[in-house]
C-alpha cells in the first residue's frame, strides 16, 4: 500500500500564493488537507481564502453546493508541525532558500512515517540538494505547480538523484488523479520550463539593453506574431521582476556561472529600484494611476 492509500490527507507547508493554489487543488481531488505556515495567523487565513475560492466556484457554477460543503468540511489549518503527523503527502511551498527548506524537512521527517511522500514546489532548487539531510531521501521529489496553481495543468516531476522510481511514479500517479498533467524530468537546474525560458526572457532583455527595440514591440512581435500567450517584459512583470531575477541567478549559480544564463543588468536595475512589476505598480510597465514614470 501506498502512503498516499495509507491515508489520503495531504499537509500543505507554506500557506502563501503557491500553498493556496496546491491545497485548493488537492481539496477538489477528494483529499483532507492541512495547511500549515510558518506565522500562525497565515494557515488560517489562507483556508479562509480557499474556502472563499471554493464557494466562488459554485457562484460561477462550476462546482454544485454539496460537493463545496464537503470540499471546505475536508480543509482545515494546522497550528503545529506535528500536527501533520497523519499526511501521506506532504507539499512545501515556504520560501525559496535551501537552508530554511532542508531544516523544514528535517523537522517534517521527526513527525511523519517514513513512508509519507515529501515534495517540493521548488521553481529552482536542487530536489538533490534539498533532500541531502534526509534520512529517508528515497521518498522525496518536486512537485513543480506553476502559477496559478488551479488554473495551469502542468507539474512538473522531479526525481533528484536518491529519488526511487516508486515514489516518483506515485508522485506521478497522484497528479493525474489531480486532473494535472504531470510530466517527469530529472533534477537538471530550472527543470524544463525555467530552464528554457531563460534565454526567451534574456535576449529579449539584451535587445532592449541594445536599444534595439522597445519591451512593447518586443512584446507585441511575440504575442501577435510569435504565438505567444504574452511577451516577455509583460510575463516578468506579472512574475515579478525579484521573483523572475532570483530563478535566473539560481539556474546562473548551478552551471557554475555559465554565461548562458547571466543574469540582466537592466532587470537589476529595475529590481534595485523596487519596479517589480504589478505587484509594486511598476516593473518595464507602469500599472494604475500613480505610476506614471518612464521606464528607466
Ligand atoms: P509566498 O511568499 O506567497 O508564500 C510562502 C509562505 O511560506 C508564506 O506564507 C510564509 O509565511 C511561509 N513560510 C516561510 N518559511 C516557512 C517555514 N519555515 N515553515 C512554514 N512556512 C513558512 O511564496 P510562493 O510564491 O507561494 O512560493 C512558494 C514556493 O513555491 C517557493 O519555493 C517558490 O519558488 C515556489 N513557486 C512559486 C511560484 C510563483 O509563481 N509564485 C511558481 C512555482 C513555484
Amino acid at each position: 500500500m501506498t502512503a498516499i492509500e495509507r491515508s489520503r490527507t495531504v499537509a500543505v507547508v507554506g500557506a502563501g500564493t503557491m500553498g493556496q493554489g496546491i491545497a485548493q487543488v488537492a481539496l477538489l481531488a477528494g483529499h483532507p488537507v492541512l495547511l500549515h505556515d510558518a506565522l500562525p495567523e497565515r494557515a488560517q487565513d489562507a483556508a479562509d481564502a480557499v474556502a472563499g475560492r471554493v464557494e466562488r466556484l459554485v457562484a460561477k457554477g462550476r462546482l454544485d453546493r454539496a460537493e463545496a460543503d464537503a470540499a471546505v468540511g475536508r480543509l482545515g489549518a494546522a497550528s503545529a508541525l506535528a500536527d501533520l503527523a497523519g499526511a501521506g503527502l506532504v507539499i512545501e511551498a515556504i520560501v525559496e532558500d535551501a537552508g530554511v527548506k532542508r531544516e523544514l524537512f528535517t523537522a517534517l521527517e521527526a513527525v511523519v512515517p517514513a513512508d509519507t511522500l515529501l515534495a517540493t514546489n521548488t521553481s529552482s532548487l536542487s530536489v538533490t540538494e534539498l533532500a541531502g539531510p534526509l534520512a529517508h531521501p528515497g521518498r522525496f521529489v518536486g512537485l513543480h505547480f506553476f502559477n496559478p496553481a488551479p488554473l495551469l495543468p502542468l507539474v512538473e516531476v522531479v526525481s533528484g538523484f536518491a529519488t526511487d522510481p516508486e515514489a516518483a511514479e506515485q508522485a506521478y500517479e497522484t497528479m493525474i488523479g489531480w486532473g494535472k498533467t504531470p510530466v517527469r524530468c530529472a533534477d537538471t537546474p530550472g527543470f524544463i520550463v525555467n530552464r528554457i525560458a531563460r534565454p526567451f526572457y534574456a535576449e529579449a532583455f539584451a535587445v532592449y539593453e541594445e536599444q534595439g527595440a522597445d519591451p512593447a514591440t518586443i512584446d507585441a512581435v511575440l504575442r501577435e506574431s510569435g504565438g505567444f500567450r504574452m511577451g516577455p517584459f509583460e510575463l516578468t512583470d506579472l512574475i515579478g521582476q525579484d521573483v523572475n531575477e532570483a530563478v535566473t541567478r539560481s539556474v546562473w549559480e548551478s552551471f557554475f556561472r555559465s554565461p548562458k544564463f547571466t543574469p540582466s543588468l537592466a532587470q537589476r536595475r529595475l529590481v534595485q529600484s523596487g519596479r517589480l512589476g504589478r505587484k509594486s505598480g511598476h516593473g518595464w510597465y507602469p500599472y494604475g494611476a500613480e505610476a506614471t514614470a518612464p521606464l528607466p
